[in-house]
């Protein structure tokens, strides 16, 4: 069976260069289907999530050029309006292009996405927002059909800001007539690089405290984009820095978009230092302990909280971890304490002991960011580590076993 298989107890050491981000990349490569020019985006990251995005874009008609790290897509004739199932159930991103397809050609049959390890994950606030906007949906148990003669403007309030419901709204609204206005959107770093793209595309967007407001374009153009690199990926390498007591720098990053990571380490008792692209760990010591709540961006974003529980377990004292974002995401606790862990998950709260050490097991990686998590505990634990469905963790890292033997680790992929 695929695995990766780590031995512990090694300093990591070095540089490591960060990619583009993920979770910018996928909405990116929806943004295309609004125009039949060509899209080029630049720092794309080579992620399994970005394969399946570009598969079920060209399902649809377009033409999906990809050289080294930069993807071009244009128009490869009429557009589909019904997208294959099997694209939308590998990765709800894939949702993303119902709205779009409804701008474009008036209606769309797209499957439902389904939940994952770390929650239901619902997408009412999605079609709730197509609603406001004129459409007319019919929700089947694994699809929607979704038609409208003309979509227009509308006011659309979230009661929580969801990045994708956002970002789905905001690519619908830039192609159809009158002014959106969404009201506590999503703030993601990703979302401010999306609505880049969108002004490039010739999309009327102003971004004000409260709200986006969105004044719809008859027709938008093709564009060129770099994708701003990917702040979960460099939060992942600084905190494999921290867990094994070393020295590691993340290159070509924004510093601004890790300022809670960045505060976290530091009250947990790590010295950081950073220039404009470069943020360099050094973990000089056990981690202090902590409390900490993930909580939309600024706040400590919730897809490091796995991996930060996994520093915590070789921490000092007692801490305690509150997950706000999504209902379920202590899955892979049972892993970390058949390791050695001691953490005790009440409701949406993981109380985590610290322990002198971690040991060596064979365990399943569940999703991205709980495998990152096997991953920091593998590296800092005695003995050897078998990371079961590395196929999870490729989702959302790419080449990750190279990046971490270059600094020291003693890694590898098995069969
Ligand atoms: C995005 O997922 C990210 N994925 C996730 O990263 C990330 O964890 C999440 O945002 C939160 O930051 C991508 O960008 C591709 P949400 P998304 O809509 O858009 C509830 C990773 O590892 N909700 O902000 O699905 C939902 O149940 C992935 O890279 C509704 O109730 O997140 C959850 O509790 C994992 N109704 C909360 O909002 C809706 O219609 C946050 O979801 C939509 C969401």
């Amino acid at each position: 069976m695929d695995h990766l298989l780590i031995r512990g107890g090694r300093r990591l050491e070095g540089q490591v260069a960060i990619d583009g981000a993920k979770n910018a990349a996928l909405p990116m490569c929806v943004a295309p289907l609004l125009t039949d020019e060509p899209v080029r985006l630049h720092r794309i990251p080579h992620l399994r999530d970005v394969d399946t995005i570009l598969s079920t874009i060209s399902s649809l008609g377009k033409e999906v050029r990809h050289d080294g790290n930069t993807v071009e897509i244009s128009c490869g004739g009429a557009l589909k309006s019904e997208a294959e199932a099997r694209y939308v159930e590998q990765m709800r991103a894939s949702f993303l292009i119902l709205g779009p397809l409804v701008a474009r050609l008036g209606h769309a049959v797209v499957p439902l996405p389904g939940g994952c390890t770390i929650g239901r994950r619902p997408v009412d606030l999605h079609l709730e927002g197509l609603c406001a906007m004129g459409a007319r949906i019919e929700e089947f148990p694994d699809h929607v059909v979704v038609k409208a003669e003309q979509l227009h403007g509308a006011r659309i309030s979230f009661p929580y800001p969801s990045v994708g419901a956002t970002e789905h709204l905001l690519m619908t609204a830039a192609l159809i007539r009158g002014e959106t206005r969404i009201t506590n959107p999503s703030r993601e770093p990703e979302i401010g690089d999306l609505i880049n793209l969108l002004r490039k595309m010739g999309a009327h967007i102003v971004v004000g405290k409260m709200s986006i407001r969105i004044n719809g374009s008859e027709h938008l153009h093709g564009a060129e984009h770099t994708i701003i690199p990917d702040r979960l990926e460099a939060g992942t390498y600084l905190l494999a820095g921290a867990i094994t007591g070393g020295e590691v720098q993340v290159m070509g990053v924004e510093p601004g978009h890790l300022r809670s990571v960045i505060e976290v380490l530091r009250r947990v008792g790590m010295s950081i230092t950073e220039s404009s692209e470069t943020i360099r760990l050094l973990g000089e010591q056990r981690a202090e302990p902590g409390h900490v709540v993930t909580a939309p961006y600024p706040g400590f974003p919730t897809d490091l909280q796995p991996l930060l529980v996994a520093l915590l377990c070789l921490g000092r004292g007692e801490s305690l971890v509150e997950e706000r974002v999504f209902e379920s995401r202590f899955a892979y606790v049972h892993s970390l304490n058949c390791m050695g862990g001691r953490i005790r998950v009440i409701g949406r709260k993981a109380v985590v002991t610290g322990v002198n050490m971690l040991v060596g097991a064979k365990v399943p990686a569940l999703d991205i960011r709980a495998g990152g998590a096997l991953i920091l505990a593998g590296l800092a634990a005695e003995g050897e580590t078998v990371i079961y469905h590395p196929e999870h963790i490729d989702r959302g890292y790419a080449s990750i076993e190279e990046k971490l033997a270059l600094i020291g680790a003693q890694i590898e992929r098995g069969k």
